[in-house]
């Protein structure tokens, strides 16, 4: 089944995954946990490429494979993979990969996203560990979301936060807000209180003052860096750790901000796996800049 989405930034989130749970397997095989690997916007398993005609040539040419199959290919395999979507075509597509895979427990599973994540951490025990993906085309995912996640202590996440959409409906200035978007903005950002957190008065010239105008000053949005870093401490507050995002680009403008993030409150886990994802982001980087 055809599913076209993504362009030159999808590749580099998938090396990262797989990257990622090439280490994660390998490292926790035979240490007596069950392995989970979790998909809440799973897709179909394959990709078929919304390229720019500025980027085609930088393609490889390959059959792209979706998150689904990256974690399928993994070696050694999870315990079990979970693939969550709301399309019942996908989700069809999604049963017949047990054709291709018979050894492997899949469990798939036509749930909202927000739905999915609190089931599934609440199905993990003592013994079970996760590594998840959450890869909305948008701002379907709310930040409630990620919080249940962090407070799972067993998952390991990789979650794409759709930065350009933030961009888009909180315009530069605070007077073209548009009150149609407010009520997904608070679904996004987990509060009413991101008018106060994202926007500042724009500096006024020290006349203003002297005619008594400063209460009507204008409000002016936090630049791109700034945004960035709100969403990134704001994560910081619900998991143990979280590492600096990648900026995932399409021709030069922020798609998404790509973050890793571990649940488990293990100094020593958590410590290893940014360390191991670190290494990944910054032998990409190299690749990338040569
Ligand atoms: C960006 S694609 C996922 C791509 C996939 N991770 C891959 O690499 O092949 C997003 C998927 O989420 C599904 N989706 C959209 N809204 C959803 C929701 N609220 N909950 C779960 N899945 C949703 C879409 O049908 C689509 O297949």
């Amino acid at each position: 089944m055809e599913h076209r989405f993504g362009g030159i930034w999808t590749q580099r989130k998938l090396d990262l995954l797989r990257k990622y749970l090439a280490f994660y397997t390998r490292a926790l095989a035979g240490r007596g946990f069950t392995l989970h690997y979790a998909d809440a916007f799973a897709g179909t398993g394959t990709q078929n490429l919304r390229v720019d005609p500025a980027q085609g040539d930088f393609l490889p040419e390959e059959d792209f494979h979706g998150s689904v199959r990256v974690a399928l290919e993994i070696d050694p395999p999870f315990d079990a993979y979970h693939f969550n979507e709301t399309d019942s075509q996908r989700i069809q597509a999604l049963e017949n990969l047990r054709q291709d895979h018979p050894g492997c427990d899949i469990r798939v599973t036509q749930l909202d996203a927000n739905a999915f994540v609190p089931g599934f951490c609440e199905s993990l025990g003592r013994n079970d560990r996760a590594v998840m993906l959450l890869d909305p085309y948008s701002t379907e995912l709310d930040w409630n979301t990620p919080g249940i996640i962090g407070a799972s202590r067993k998952v390991d996440l990789w979650f794409l936060f759709p930065i350009s959409a933030l961009l888009r409906m909180t315009p530069r200035h605070g007077s073209r807000i548009r009150e149609e978007w407010s009520s997904a903005i608070s679904r996004l950002l987990g509060n009413d209180g991101w008018k106060e957190a994202l926007y500042r008065p724009v500096e006024q010239a020290p006349m203003g003052d002297l005619f008594g105008d400063a209460a009507d000053a204008e409000l002016e949005r936090l630049n791109v860096r700034e945004l960035e870093l709100w969403v990134t401490t704001r994560l910081r507050e619900i998991f143990s750790y979280v590492a600096d995002p990648v900026t995932l680009y399409n021709l030069n403008r922020p798609l998404f901000l790509f973050y890793f993030a571990v649940a488990n409150p293990s100094e020593k886990a958590w410590q290893l796996a940014a360390r191991v994802v670190g290494d990944i982001t910054r032998a990409q980087a190299k690749v990338r800049n040569r």
